[in-house]
């Protein structure tokens, strides 16, 4: 049994993080067991540290507004410890520099079918366009924002005349079923 030790990082909300804890922390899948080590923040006041809080997982805050190399290297530090085989980004809002991405294998979600609409904005941008489909994209993490090699994707049909809210929960329903398929394709 080999033990795959995993850092999720945060800006917000923390849904998505949530919903890979309460799917994989703990449990064994094949010949791997995953443990959900520490889970960072960007921002203090994200709720995602109350989720984290109730979970019952570690969280730590780095919320300083260096730029990206420095803060990188002091996130750097907090994951020393943890022996990390993947840093899983769920709604972090900052691009990685190549001093961690070259030490971590690091993945991300992002609420559009890239290379659609990156940014803060995928699930808004994604309703007032006039396709008919939408969807959600995991990916390795590069040096760019929302991009990298794909490794999971999944479309919804839109439906005519339906409000940003219900489209913006069916995105996130999409994502609470993809990540952890993706995750898992990754370690195994
Ligand atoms: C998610 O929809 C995720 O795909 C998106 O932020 C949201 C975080 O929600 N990420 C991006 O837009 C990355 N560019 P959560 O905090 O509830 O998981």
């Amino acid at each position: 049994m080999k033990i795959k030790n995993i850092a999720v990082l945060f800006s917000g909300n923390g849904s998505n993080m949530e919903n890979l804890y309460l799917k994989l922390h703990n449990k064994t899948f094949g010949d791997i067991k995953i443990d959900f080590k520490i889970a960072i923040s960007s921002r203090k006041d994200a709720y995602g540290i109350t989720r984290c809080a109730n979970l019952g997982l570690k969280c730590e805050v780095l919320a300083s507004k260096e730029n990206k190399e420095n803060y990188d290297l002091k996130l750097l530090e907090i994951l020393k410890p943890y022996d990390i085989d993947l840093v899983i980004l769920a709604g972090f809002m900052r691009i990685l520099s190549d001093d961690f991405i070259n030490i971590y294998k690091t993945i991300n979600i992002h609420p559009s079918i890239l290379p659609l609409f990156k940014g803060a904005n995928g699930i808004l941008e994604s309703y007032k366009s006039d396709m008919k489909i939408a969807g959600v994209s995991v990916h390795y993490v590069n040096n760019e924002l929302d991009s990298g090699e794909l490794i999971e994707q999944d479309v919804i049909k839109k439906i005519d005349g339906e409000d940003l809210q219900s489209f913006e929960n069916r995105i996130h329903a999409l994502e609470y079923e993809i990540y952890p398929k993706a995750v898992l394709k990754v370690l195994l």
